[in-house]
């Protein structure tokens, strides 16, 4: 790739001479003696770098840079200025110009400078771009109230050190509103570290939380940081909280009250800063009934709490988020499919999921890989479900409950009605007279019950 430089000066000989020197080197240069007309270039054409005279009659360079630096934030401008001008380059740099160079110019200085901008500049693109690609791949998709509060939350909450308990059913979202915390915060360039203490056993848990000293132990053959110590300065995710060992539990509670870790091994705590998450899928006030959460390991852990809901509960999520997994997995597998249609929605929006956002993205990934159309039908639904072995009558609460309180009679019988409906529409694959044949009413009923349910 050729870089494109713009070169603004008013003096035409040296324009001739930097024009010369860029051009030999491959550059392709634009090279204006008019300052007015570098706003106009600026919105044309994209530049990699600016070289940009100190003083010109008209306008002076301090001035052209900040018009630069608003068009386009991301481009380094290096200041070409005579001996007597060193001061207002000086000046410029404080204002953000890249570097400077002086007259007479001398071609290999200029060469070096130029080529550490575009350097720099292609560091800082590519920063910038995966600061984007992150923040967007932690943004909580759906617009329920549930989850525009949690959202709220975590923007009110991130940079703060606040420690945070994260509740909800497996597949919710829990850890996404962990990554979402720390890259919004002011650790995001420090560790985010995970630990399932589900998935460790009680021994290995307290090792791999507070590390050892060599000889701490048998096997213990030389020192090794804990996550603790690892993971100073950032954000340490502890996942399944609830399954942590009661014994490691009073441990772990002494590191959070004083802010120090004592290493297995190590007579002499150390001194950690490490903000923890943490998060469970079981009933928080249920664990520390059972005996199996420590009350106070909770209130230290319980800075705030975001619980949040199953899909279920939040139906207003389902769509949003079925087609983000559409147009994620449509970039990730090369495939076009553009739409899901009424009933196959409708499907979705009445399933159950209890496998929650989890579940609906595999879901979403298999149609995307599997269907042939561009149009997502209930067929293809059914055969996607068929082959992860989910039943397709999941969807209809047996008990018709809102939130988790029990409905009055006139709503669930409401919910039942909308329930059966789906479902002997579902068995006669559609087909509405049928349907209404089966249901005992006109097909016209049917109609004006499907659209009073919101299921055309
Ligand atoms: N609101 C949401 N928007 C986008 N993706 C989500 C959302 N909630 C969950 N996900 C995705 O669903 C999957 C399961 O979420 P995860 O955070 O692992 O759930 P949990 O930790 O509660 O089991 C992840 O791939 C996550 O990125
Ligand atoms: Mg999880």
């Amino acid at each position: 790739m050729s870089y494109r430089i713009l070169v603004v000066d008013d003096d035409e000989n040296l324009l001739k001479s930097l024009n010369k020197i860029l051009s030999l080197q491959h550059y392709s240069v634009d090279a204006i003696s008019n300052p007015m007309q570098v706003e106009k270039l600026l919105e044309r054409n994209q530049y990699h770098s600016v070289l940009l005279d100190v003083k010109m009659p008209g306008i002076n360079g301090l001035e052209l840079l900040k018009i630069i630096m608003q068009k386009s934030i991301l481009t380094p401008v290096i200041m070409v200025s005579g001996q007597s001008n060193i001061e207002i380059a000086m000046r410029a740099i404080k204002e953000g110009a890249y570097d400077f160079v002086e007259k007479p110019i001398d071609p290999d200085r200029l060469l070096i400078v130029l080529k550490h901008a575009l350097q720099h500049q292609e560091l800082v693109e590519a920063r910038e771009k995966i600061t984007q690609e992150l923040l967007k791949n932690f943004k909580m998709v759906g617009k329920s109230v549930a989850l525009r509060n949690i959202s709220d939350t975590i923007e009110k909450i991130a940079k703060t050190n606040i420690k945070v308990l994260i509740t909800g059913e497996s597949g919710t979202g829990k850890e996404l509103v962990a990554k979402a915390i720390h890259y919004n915060s002011n650790r995001q360039t420090k560790r985010l570290s995970e630990i399932n203490c589900a998935a460790i056993p009680r021994d290995l848990l307290e090792n791999e939380l507070f590390g050892h000293k060599k000889g701490a132990f048998s096997g213990a053959i030389s020192d090794y940081d804990g996550q603790f110590l690892e993971t100073n300065g950032g954000t340490l995710f502890l996942d399944e909280i609830g399954d942590m060992d009661i014994h490691l539990q009073a441990k772990l509670l002494r590191v959070l009250e004083e802010n120090e870790v004592n290493v297995i091994g190590d007579t002499t705590p150390k001194k950690v800063d490490v903000r923890i998450i943490s998060a469970t899928n079981k009933d928080i006030e249920q664990l520390i009934k059972s005996g199996k959460l420590r009350k106070d390991l909770m209130f230290r852990l319980n800075g705030i709490r975001i619980h949040i809901p199953p899909l279920r509960e939040r139906k207003e999520d389902i769509l949003p988020l079925a087609y983000h997994f559409l147009n994620k997995f449509n970039d990730s597998h090369n495939r076009q499919i553009l739409k899901i249609n009424r009933q196959a929605e409708s499907y979705l929006l009445n399933y159950n999921w209890p496998g929650n956002v989890r579940e609906l993205m595999s879901v979403m990934e298999r149609l995307v890989v599997f269907i042939k159309g561009n149009e997502i039908t209930i067929e293809d639904i059914h055969r996607v479900f068929n082959n992860m072995n989910i039943s397709p009558t999941a969807y209809s609460d047996v008990i018709p409950n809102l939130e988790n309180k029990l409905a009055d009679l006139r709503t669930a019988h409401e919910i039942f009605e909308k329930n059966y409906i789906l479902e002997v529409l579902e068995q006669t694959d559609w087909k509405k007279s049928e349907a209404a044949q089966i249901l005992g009413i006109d097909r016209t009923n049917l109609y004006k019950k499907m659209r009073k349910h919101g299921i055309i």
